[in-house]
C-alpha cells in the first residue's frame, strides 16, 4: 500500500502526465516482474512501475515522491543476488530499462559515457569495436545493466587482474531524493578534489541517489588469451594451490574455483557433458592469462601448470581454440544459475584474504555437517571470493528457517576472523543486512545511518536495505 495519504488515482494521473500512459505500469505481469530479482524466491509486489527515459523525468518523479513521502525503489535488470532492487515496502518501482543509450565513446581519452540501462555485454562489445576494453564481466553480463553493476559494485571473473566496477567509475550523474541533479566528480583519471562522492554512490545499492549517467574508464583491448581447466582430487587442495600461483609471480586474468557439484550442475543445466569429470575429481580451477604476446602467455601458462602439478591434479585441459574457450566460460558462467536451479537456496558471497581460502572452504563444509545443509561452492578463488550456495534439498522447514541463520552467522563470524567480510560482489541489499553487525562496529553503522539521512531525510529511496534494524 502507498505510504502517502494522497489518492492512488491522483498519483497515477501525475505520473501519466510526466511519462505518458504506456510508461506507468500497473498490470499484474509488470508488477510481478518488478517484485523479484535473482535472490532466493523472494517477491514483494509494488503498486506501480515507472519507466523513466530521461534524467529530467527521474528528477520530477523523485521530487514528487519526496514531497508526498512515497517510497520508490530503483531497478536495473533484476539480476541481483542480495535483493538490492526488491521493493520490500511495496509502493513504486523505478525501472531504468529505457535509459539504455551509450552516449559517447571517447577513444581519445579511453572513456565511455552511458545510461544505466545499457546491458553490460552490449557496452563491452561497443567499446571493443573501438579497440577498447571494459573488463568487468559479471557472470550475468549478457543480461545485467551497467547501472545495477555500479549500484552493487559488481565484480566477476576478471576482477582478479582488472579490479571491480569501482575501479572504472570516474564520474556519475545522479538524482537525489529531492529531485536535485548533480555530477559527483570529473572525467579525469585522477581526482583529489574534495570528498569522493563518486565512490560513495558506487555500491550504495540505490539507497542514496538514482544514477542517470555513468562515465567509465576504459583500457586497451588485450588481443590474446589462454585458458586451462585443472582438475584436483581434493577441493581444499585446489584452494591451497591458488595462492601458490601468485607466490610464484604469475598474474592470471582469471582464476576460478568450481567444486565437483558445481561443475556437474552446470553441465546438467546446459546439457553439455563434453568436459570429462572423472569420479575421483573433487574440484577444478579455471585459469586464464591474457595480453598481447603469445610466447609470453605460453610461458606463463606452462609456469602456472608446473606450480599446480606440485599438487595432486588430474589431466590439465588446454582450451586451444575459441570454441573450447567459449564452452568452458559458458560452463563457469551458468554455474550460479545451475546451482540454484534444483532447490530453494540461499547464496553467501564470502570473501577472505586469498591465502585463507582453504580454511574458509573447510569451515563451510564443517558447518554443513553440523547443521545438516548441503552447499555448492564456486567462485573467484584468485580474489578469495567464495560463493556458497546453500541448497535446501531435504532440509526440514524448521531447520531451514530457524537453524540455518545461526549457521550463516557462524560462517560470517569465521570469515571476519580470517580478515574477510560478508560480500565480495553481490552486495548486502535485503538478505544480508541482518549480518552487518558482524562486519561493522555500532559506531560505523551509525555513521552509515547518518549518511543515508543526509541524502534521503524522508527515507523514500529504497528503504529497508543495507542497514540492519
Ligand atoms: C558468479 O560468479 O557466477 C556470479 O557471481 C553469480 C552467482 O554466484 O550466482
Ligand atoms: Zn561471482
Amino acid at each position: 500500500m502507498f505510504t502517502s495519504d494522497i489518492r492512488e488515482q491522483e498519483i497515477l494521473d501525475y505520473f501519466k502526465a510526466i511519462l505518458g500512459v504506456e510508461r506507468v505500469l500497473t498490470d499484474r505481469e509488470s508488477l510481478q516482474q518488478a517484485g523479484s530479482d535473482h535472490t532466493e524466491d523472494l517477491v514483494f509486489l509494488p503498486e506501480i512501475v515507472l519507466q523513466a527515459q530521461t534524467t529530467e523525468e527521474v528528477s520530477r518523479i523523485l521530487a514528487y515522491c519526496n514531497e508526498h513521502r512515497l517510497v520508490i525503489t530503483p531497478r536495473g535488470a533484476g539480476t541481483g543476488l542480495s535483493g538490492g532492487c526488491l521493493p520490500v515496502q511495496g509502493s513504486i518501482v523505478l525501472d531504468m530499462r529505457r535509459m539504455n543509450q551509450i552516449l559517447e565513446i571517447d577513444s581519445e581519452n579511453f572513456q565511455v559515457t552511458v545510461e544505466p540501462g545499457v546491458i553490460t555485454e552490449v557496452l563491452q562489445n561497443a567499446v571493443q569495436e573501438h579497440g577498447l576494453f571494459y573488463p568487468v564481466d559479471p557472470a550475468s553480463k549478457g543480461s545485467c545493466f551497467i547501472g545495477g553493476n555500479v549500484a552493487e559494485n559488481s565484480g566477476g571473473a576478471r576482477a582478479l587482474k582488472y579490479g571491480v566496477v569501482k575501479d572504472y567509475v570516474l564520474n556519475l550523474e545522479i538524482v537525489l531524493p529531492d529531485g536535485s541533479v548533480m555530477w559527483t566528480g570529473a572525467n579525469t583519471l585522477k581526482n583529489a578534489t574534495g570528498y569522493n562522492l563518486t565512490q560513495l554512490i558506487v555500491g550504495s545499492e540505490g539507497t542514496l541517489a538514482v544514477i542517470t549517467k555513468i562515465v567509465l574508464k576504459l583500457l586497451p583491448q588485450p588481443t590474446k588469451d589462454l585458458l586451462i581447466l585443472v582438475p584436483f582430487y581434493s577441493a581444499e587442495e585446489a584452494c591451497r594451490a591458488v595462492n601458490k600461483v601468485f607466490l610464484a609471480g604469475y598474474d592470471p586474468s582469471a582464476l576460478e574455483f568450481m567444486e565437483r557439484d558445481a561443475i556437474l550442475a552446470a553441465q546438467k543445466f546446459i546439457d553439455d557433458y563434453s568436459i570429462p569429470v572423472p569420479e575421483e575429481i573433487q574440484a577444478h580451477l579455471l585459469i586464464e592469462v591474457n595480453g598481447n604476446e603469445e610466447t609470453y602467455l605460453m610461458q606463463e601458462i606452462e609456469g602456472i601448470v608446473q606450480v599446480l602439478e606440485q599438487f595432486n591434479t588430474g589431466e590439465v585441459l588446454f582450451a586451444d581454440n575459441q570454441n573450447d574457450k567459449d564452452k568452458l566460460w559458458r560452463l563457469r558462467r551458468v554455474t550460479g544459475e545451475a546451482a540454484k536451479g534444483s532447490s530453494v537456496y540461499k547464496e553467501e558471497d564470502t570473501v577472505v584474504p586469498r591465502a585463507k581460502l582453504p580454511q574458509l572452504l573447510a569451515k563451510v563444509k564443517a558447518l554443513g555437517k553440523e547443521y545438516g545443509f548441503d552447499s555448492i561452492c564456486y567462485g573467484h578463488a584468485g580474489d578469495g571470493n567464495l560463493h556458497v550456495n546453500i541448497v535446501k534439498n531435504n532440509m526440514p522447514e524448521d531447520a531451514w528457517h530457524n537453524e540455518l541463520p545461526k549457521a550463516i552467522r557462524e560462517l560470517f563470524l569465521y570469515t571476519k576472523s580470517l580478515g574477510g567480510t560478508l560480500s565480495g560482489e553481490h552486495g548486502i541489499g535485503y538478505v544480508q543486512k541482518q549480518y552487518m553487525d558482524i562486519a561493522f562496529s555500532a559506531v560505523a553503522l551509525e555513521l552509515m545511518r547518518q549518511i543515508k539521512k543526509v541524502f534521503d531525510p524522508n527515507d523514500i529511496l529504497n528503504p529497508g536495505k543495507i542497514l540492519p534494524g
